[in-house]
């Protein structure tokens, strides 16, 4: 219907100290949808408490790390989805969604729906049915806002599509990561992943348009996310995922790549937005374009 609002987002650096450490994972982004308020005491209020409640406990979430459940009768039903990136154990995603879980509330209050998404995992309910529908209605682009001095947009094109049709055709675990050498010794690693409850031509889909999101708003940069709903690609020059569950996060290269005047993940920035219907807290050291189909 709307045409997409672009939100371009400018950036002032801050602060220039740099720690050579790993960037922490990070909280990323808010939706606090403008679909509804419920009241407090009410029967949503407490079916939406009962049901978030449970999720940190759910045994779903050791197979998959994906919670997807209903509970109450319409008008009062609530839905929610829960999913971690597939490559944590289970003791640290119920950890992120515990964390997500208060959150939440406290930023969207009173609010029908909402969505949190961590770097680690993604939280999302609503009075509508959400679960097994792909959406990608809301889009956030986060970017390292240093550039690239070496062309590797022809490795990406290689890459991405590979991790998306790897990511598409898993089962209970729709996730893919990998990486790929550009001009002999720097890597590029990347992952992506869709909620399990869609299928997998839909989560083709989704990635689809995280990739071309890529190639429309990180050209050049060391590092990207796309995040929606229902799915998440994210590029770095440094592996940020684990290739076995909960091994200690892996070092800093030795060496930065090429040129980079500084290193990711250790500078405050403060961002000024245009008017969008999202609230954004404070992301380090990334620029940002967030889309929502309004
Ligand atoms: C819901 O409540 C928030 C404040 O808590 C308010 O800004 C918003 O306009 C309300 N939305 C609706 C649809 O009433
Ligand atoms: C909600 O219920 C609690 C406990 O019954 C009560 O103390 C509180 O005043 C109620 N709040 C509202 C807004 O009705
Ligand atoms: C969940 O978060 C609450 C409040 O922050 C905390 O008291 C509780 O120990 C956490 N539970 C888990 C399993 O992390
Ligand atoms: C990165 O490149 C863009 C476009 O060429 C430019 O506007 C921006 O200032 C550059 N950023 C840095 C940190 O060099
Ligand atoms: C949750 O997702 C699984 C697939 O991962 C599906 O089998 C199940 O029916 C879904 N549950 C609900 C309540 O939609
Ligand atoms: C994804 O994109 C590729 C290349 O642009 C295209 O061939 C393919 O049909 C698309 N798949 C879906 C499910 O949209
Ligand atoms: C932001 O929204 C307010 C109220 O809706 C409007 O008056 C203002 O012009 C908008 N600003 C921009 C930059 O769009």
């Amino acid at each position: 219907m709307d045409s997409p609002r672009l939100c371009i987002c400018f950036l002032f650096i801050l602060n220039f100290l740099v720690s050579l450490t790993t960037p922490q994972p990070e909280f990323r982004s808010n939706l606090c949808s403008d679909s509804g308020n419920y009241t407090t005491n009410s029967t949503y209020a407490k079916n939406l408490n009962a049901l978030l409640s449970s999720i940190p406990a759910s045994s779903d979430l050791n197979s998959g790390g994906f919670f997807n459940s209903s509970i109450g009768q319409n008008p009062d039903q609530v839905y929610a989805i829960g999913l971690c990136r597939g490559d944590l154990a289970v003791a640290s995603c119920r950890s992120c969604l515990n964390d997500s879980v208060q959150a939440i509330t406290q930023e969207c209050p009173n609010e029908k729906e909402a969505g949190r998404w961590h770097d680690n995992c993604m939280l999302r309910f609503s009075n509508r049915n959400i679960l097994g529908s792909m959406d990608d209605s809301y889009v956030y682009v986060g970017f390292n806002v240093n550039n690239q001095t070496t062309p590797y947009n022809n490795v990406l094109e290689d890459l991405l599509p590979d991790l998306r049709d790897q990511a598409a055709a898993g089962d209970v675990r729709k996730y893919a990561h990998g990486e790929i050498q550009y001009i002999g010794h720097w890597t590029i690693y990347a992952l992506e992943q869709c909620t399990p409850d869609i299928s997998r031509l839909d989560c083709k889909r989704c990635l689809n348009s995280s990739i071309e999101d890529v190639f429309t708003y990180c050209t050049g940069r060391y590092g990207c996310s796309s995040i929606k709903p229902s799915c998440v690609l994210r590029f770095e020059t440094y592996q940020f995922f684990q290739l076995v569950a909960d091994a200690p996060p892996p070092p800093m290269p030795q060496s930065a790549p090429p040129k980079s005047t500084n290193t990711p993940g250790m500078h405050d920035v403060s961002l000024s937005c245009l008017n969008y219907s999202t609230t954004v807290i404070r992301i380090k050291c990334y620029g940002m374009v967030v889309i929502t189909n309004a």
